[in-house]
């Protein structure tokens, strides 16, 4: 399908890139354009900008960047022309369909078609519930009967299947739509054997209500089937399979209609069920999804901190689920979004809440009640513990582990200080054991196999001796400047290919670098000036220099790791030298002491665009951060390192 050029030109007009991103993320203004967290990657602090008198957004973290039709594009998912129109219709643009070409009829893939007949799905179920005798007895009059306005039911588009076999799918059938679509679509099963008289598919949905899932843009992607009758040997609810459109792990019942609520207000709550999500709404808190009774997944996760970081939980009073759910809110902390926890009286869902009690009282409640994830955790665990000492030390190494997972250093902080209370137990400890619990994990990043070069088993070695880690950038500049004096300290001398003395070759490409490391300045003059005077560059000029500080830092370079085996000898075995590689070694450190410059220097820019600034100076900064980039691009690809998103 293609649109006209008017109508493409009209949209680009229109689609404020501001209001389009908004749509998906908490933007915050700083001078004259928007920050926020990037909703492609996950990050805690924000580098994804948006300029809106450029027309453009820009992540300076993964790089995504483009128009506000390239953001449809990449995060819905969706295709140029889908993307158009989706913001023709955001903005009540009408298009004109043209003829579609050939190839475009090609194109309009299965996604496109299980959409529409979902849409007509939903439509069906809707018209039945209002429409049909059985569906306004049965189905309508048990929505009222739970409270829900037709205002609600519409909202939600609920619907009803009838208690018959082969309603939707016949009736499908007659519309044209073809049973392979209605299968794919989950709407019909096909039955194992064909009877005479009976048609090969049935309805999955039979005398049920119907609560329809929407994805993030308010398609329907699914259904949630909710049983009326009291049949034990039936389940409760029934939903759609995974297909095409629909991945259960992916999604939150309710987000399309909750996500402006969410970033409103800044908190997303999180319940059970569909009935939850609805009556809430009704009650008017409309920042609320349901995870539909399963344990929250990564995507999930992501999906929510794109409206906010603050989720807060609201438990069933029947405790029976809690405990399976701790682990998913453990991956929130994770993901570095803030948790809090609210518990509802025993036998009440946030549904049967709301409706005793009423909105004003719910919201007051969910004030008072509203505890900390962690600290209700503790609570909740040492109720069950009570005085078995045994049971109270694996609390809290359970407490422990949920805390080291916060990302934030001061959030940990306060966190410890609390549970050491709660727990009577010195703060200290509880430090000390999650420290043990970081050491862990950073000891099996290390133990992965990790080939180094010798220039870098160098700086291995220096920092395992001085029992130092670098902290920034400007300290891996220092620990390659200081990789590059060790080697004109031991291989000053020698010649490279074409007569060049190494020592001139170095010096020649260093001559643009200003060191940073004092001690490491000082010895690069003394070379120098030894270099120009034509005196050669022995390890014994330093071992003899005057400067006590130059002369211990020499000999700590001098002395070698790898010193000769004599089984090397003894079976004449042809170890490569340091020397023998030396132009390789001097080429790759001298690259990375450029990348590692490069690199504090955008860490520094970066610290100018957290001010306060004029909206020139954010795009001075922005400009110079681009430029940094591309620089670090050009020198990592030379080391050939591969930098990440
Ligand atoms: P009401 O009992 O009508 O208030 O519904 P509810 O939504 O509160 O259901 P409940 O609290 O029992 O369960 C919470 C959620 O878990 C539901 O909304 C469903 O998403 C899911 N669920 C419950 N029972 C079933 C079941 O039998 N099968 C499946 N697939 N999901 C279920
Ligand atoms: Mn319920």
């Amino acid at each position: 399908m293609s649109l006209s050029k008017e109508t493409i030109d009209k949209i680009r007009e229109t689609a404020d890139v501001v209001e389009v991103v908004g749509d998906y993320v908490t933007l915050k203004k700083r001078g004259q354009s928007h920050i926020a967290n990037c909703p492609f990657h996950n990050e805690k602090t924000p580098s994804f900008n948006v300029s809106a008198s450029k027309g453009i957004y820009k992540c300076f973290g993964c790089g995504k960047a483009g128009d506000s039709i390239q953001f449809v594009m990449d995060i819905e998912g969706l295709g140029y022309v889908e993307a158009l129109k989706h913001l023709a219709k955001k903005y009540g643009i009408a298009f004109e369909e043209t003829a579609p070409t050939a190839e475009e009829v090609v194109q309009r893939n299965e996604r496109e078609s299980l959409y529409i007949v979902l849409n007509h799905a939903k439509n069906y179920y809707q018209e039945i519930l209002h429409e049909n005798e059985e569906g306004k007895a049965i189905g309508l009059s048990y929505f009222k009967e739970r409270g829900f306005s037709e205002d609600t039911i519409k909202k939600f588009e609920l619907g009803y299947s009838l208690d018959a076999w082969e309603a939707f799918t016949k009736d499908a059938l007659v519309k044209q739509y073809s049973l392979d679509l209605l299968e794919k679509a989950g709407l019909s099963i096909k039955r194992e054997q064909t009877e005479v008289g009976k048609s090969s598919h049935y309805d999955r949905f039979r005398g049920r209500v119907i609560f329809p899932i929407h994805n993030v843009s308010g398609r329907v992607i699914a259904f949630g089937a909710r049983i009326l009758k009291t049949e034990k040997t039936q389940p409760k609810y029934i939903n759609s399979p995974e297909t095409e459109v629909y991945h259960k792990s992916q999604i939150l019942y309710g987000i399309a209609q909750a996500r402006n609520a969410i970033r409103n207000e800044d908190n997303c709550y999180l319940v059970e069920g569909y009935t939850d999500v609805i009556s809430l709404h009704q009650a008017g808190v409309e920042n609320v999804v349901a995870s539909s009774g399963t344990s929250l997944t990564d995507e999930q996760i992501k999906l929510i901190s794109r409206y906010s970081h603050n989720i807060t939980v609201l438990y069933d009073g029947d405790n029976a689920g809690i405990k399976a759910s701790l682990r998913g809110i453990d991956m929130i902390l994770e993901a570095g979004l803030d948790v809090n926890v609210v518990l509802f009286p025993d036998g009440d869902d946030p549904d049967s809440y709301v409706k005793k009690i009423g909105a004003p009282s719910f919201r007051e409640y969910i004030k008072a009640q509203k505890q900390d994830f962690i600290t209700f955790k503790t609570k909740l665990f040492l109720d069950d513990a009570a005085q078995d000492p045994i049971k109270k030390a694996g609390i809290i190494k359970d407490i422990v582990e949920s805390i080291a997972k916060i990302p934030d250093g001061i959030k940990r902080a306060v966190l410890f200080q609390q549970c050491s209370k709660l727990l009577q137990i010195d703060e200290q400890v509880l430090i000390a054991e999650s420290n043990k619990i970081q050491i862990t994990k950073n000891k099996k990043r290390i133990e992965e196999p990790q080939i180094l070069t010798e220039s870098e088993s160098a700086i291995a070695d220096y920092l395992d001796k001085n029992n130092e880690t670098p902290m920034n950038e400007l300290e891996l500049v220092k620990l390659q400047e200081r990789e590059l004096i060790r080697l004109l300290v031991n291989f000053g001398n020698e010649q490279m290919e074409g007569d060049v003395r190494f020592i001139d070759y170095l010096l020649q490409e260093v001559a643009d670098h200003e060191f940073k490391h004092p001690l490491y300045s000082r010895m690069l003059t003394f070379i120098q000036s030894e270099a120009i005077n034509g005196n050669s560059i022995d390890t014994s000029i330093f071992i003899a220099h005057s400067d006590s500080e130059i002369r211990n830092e020499a000999i700590g370079m001098i002395t070698s790791k790898y010193e000769a085996s004599s089984n090397w000898e003894k079976f004449q075995i042809v170890v490569p030298t340091e020397k023998d590689n030396l132009f390789q070694s001097v080429f790759t450190s001298i690259m990375r002491l450029k990348w590692r410059s490069i690199r504090d220097m955008i860490e520094l820019n970066m610290q100018n665009l957290l001010e306060p600034l004029e909206d020139a100076e954010v795009q001075k900064f922005q400009h110079i951060h681009i430029q940094l980039k591309s620089a670090e691009k050009e020198v990592a690809a030379v080391l050939g390192i591969v930098i990440g998103k």
